[in-house]
C-alpha cells in the first residue's frame, strides 16, 4: 500500500543510457538519400546516429538504461514504486512499460507509458514529481526511449537524416530533506499539431453492409521543419526564462543547459537568447542525432558520468516537439 506522507521533495540520484550498436554516419546516409555530410552537419550539427537492428528492442535498451540508473542510485529493482516510460515508438500500442518492469524484476512497481514525443522525458519527470511530492511513492524510474528509425521514411531526406535511436533513464527519489526540482512548466499547443506527426493512416474495410471500419497502419513521420524550428527558438527560451524566475534564480545561476538534442543551431540560439555561455551547453547531438524522448537523459547521463555535472549543480532543461508540446525544468543534480 502506498504511504501518505506530505511535504516531500524530489531528488535525482541515478542515471543511465543505452544506444544500439550500429552507427550510421552522414556519409553512409548519402548513399541512401540525396544528402551530404556538409548539409547535415552544417544545418543540424549531427555527424552520425545509432540505429537499432533486429536483435535490439525498445524494451531491451530501456531496461539497460534503467539498470544503470538503479545501480548509480543504489536502489534495488524491487524497491521501485513506479516506472514511467516516455516513448512514442512503443513496441506494443497497449504499452511497453510493463515489459521493462518484468525485465527489471521491479515486482512492486506500477508501470505505464507516457506519449509526448520529444517532450516526453520532461513530462515524465514532472509526472513522477507529483507522486513523489505527495509522498505516495518513494522511488520512481523515468525512462525516455525511442526507436524512430522504425518510423522514418528512409527516402525522405527532410526527416531521415535527423533521427537516431536510444534510451536514457533517471531514478528520482522522494526526500524529506529539500526539493531538487526547483521549477517546471509543461505546455501544449494542439493548433500546431499538423507540424509534426506519426499518424494513423486508415484503410476502409466494410465488415458488414453499412458497418465500415477503419483498419490501417501508422504513416511515416512527417514534419514541417521550418515551423518546428521557429516554434522551438521562440517557445523554449520563454519557458526556461519562466522556470528560472519560478526558482528565484537568474540565468547566471544555471550551471548547465540540457536541451532536447534536435539541432545544434536550436541549442545555440536558445543559449544566446538566455545569455547562457556556450560552455554550459551540454550537447551530444553530433554523436546520436535526435533520439526524441531519450535525448535529454542520454545527454544528462554522459555529462554526469564524465564528471562534468557534479552533485549540487543546477541544470536548466527543456524538451520540445510534436503536439506541439514543450516544457522546461530547473533541477539540482544529486541528493
Ligand atoms: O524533435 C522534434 C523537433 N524537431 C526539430 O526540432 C526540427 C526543427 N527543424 C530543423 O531543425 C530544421 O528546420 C531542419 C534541420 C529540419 C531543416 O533545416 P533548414 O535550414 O530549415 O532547411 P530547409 O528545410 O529550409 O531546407 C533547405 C534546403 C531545401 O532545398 P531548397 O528547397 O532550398 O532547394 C531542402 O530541400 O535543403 C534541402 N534539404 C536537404 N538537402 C540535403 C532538406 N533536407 C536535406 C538533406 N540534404 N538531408
Amino acid at each position: 500500500m502506498p504511504s501518505n506522507h506530505t511535504s516531500m521533495g524530489v531528488t535525482f540520484i541515478g542515471c543511465g543510457a543505452a544506444v544500439p550498436e550500429t552507427i550510421v554516419s552522414n556519409d553512409d546516409l548519402a548513399e541512401v538519400v540525396d544528402t551530404s555530410d556538409e548539409w547535415i552537419s552544417s544545418r543540424t550539427g549531427i555527424r552520425q546516429r545509432h540505429l537499432c537492428h533486429d536483435r535490439e528492442s525498445l524494451a531491451g535498451l530501456a531496461t539497460q538504461a534503467a539498470q544503470q540508473a538503479l545501480a548509480m542510485a543504489g536502489v534495488a529493482a524491487v524497491d521501485v514504486d513506479l516506472i514511467v516510460l516516455a516513448t512514442s515508438s512503443a513496441e506494443d500500442l497497449f504499452g511497453s512499460a510493463c515489459q521493462i518492469q518484468a525485465r527489471l524484476g521491479a515486482t512492486k512497481a506500477v508501470a505505464f507509458d507516457l506519449t509526448a514525443a520529444c517532450s516526453g522525458f520532461l513530462f515524465g519527470v514532472v509526472t513522477a514529481a507529483q507522486f513523489l511530492r505527495s509522498g505516495v511513492y518513494r522511488n520512481v524510474l523515468v525512462i525516455g526511449a525511442d526507436l524512430l528509425s522504425r518510423w522514418v521514411d528512409w527516402s525522405d531526406r527532410n526527416t531521415c537524416v535527423l533521427f537516431g535511436d536510444g534510451a536514457g533513464a533517471v531514478l528520482m527519489q522522494g526526500s524529506g530533506d529539500g526539493d531538487r526540482l526547483l521549477g517546471f512548466e509543461i505546455k501544449s499547443d494542439g493548433t500546431q499539431n499538423a507540424c509534426l506527426n506519426l499518424a494513423f493512416k486508415p484503410e476502409l474495410r466494410e465488415l458488414l453492409p453499412g458497418a465500415i471500419l477503419t483498419q490501417g497502419k501508422y504513416h511515416y513521420i512527417t514534419m514541417n521543419g521550418k515551423e518546428v524550428y521557429r516554434f522551438a527558438i521562440n517557445r523554449v527560451p520563454d519557458a526556461i526564462d519562466k522556470v528560472i524566475h519560478q526558482a528565484q534564480l537568474t540565468s547566471t545561476d544555471i550551471d548547465w543547459l540540457i536541451l532536447h538534442q534536435a539541432n545544434q543551431r536550436i541549442m545555440d540560439a536558445v543559449a544566446e537568447r538566455l545569455h547562457i555561455s556556450a560552455k554550459k551547453v551540454i550537447s551530444n547531438v553530433a554523436k546520436y542525432g535526435n533520439t526524441s524522448a531519450a535525448s535529454i537523459p542520454i545527454a544528462l547521463n554522459e555529462a554526469v558520468r564524465s564528471g562534468k555535472i557534479k552533485p549540487g549543480d543546477t541544470i536548466a532543461t527543456s524538451g520540445f516537439g510534436a503536439g506541439l508540446s514543450w516544457g522546461a525544468a530547473i533541477l539540482k543534480w544529486g541528493k
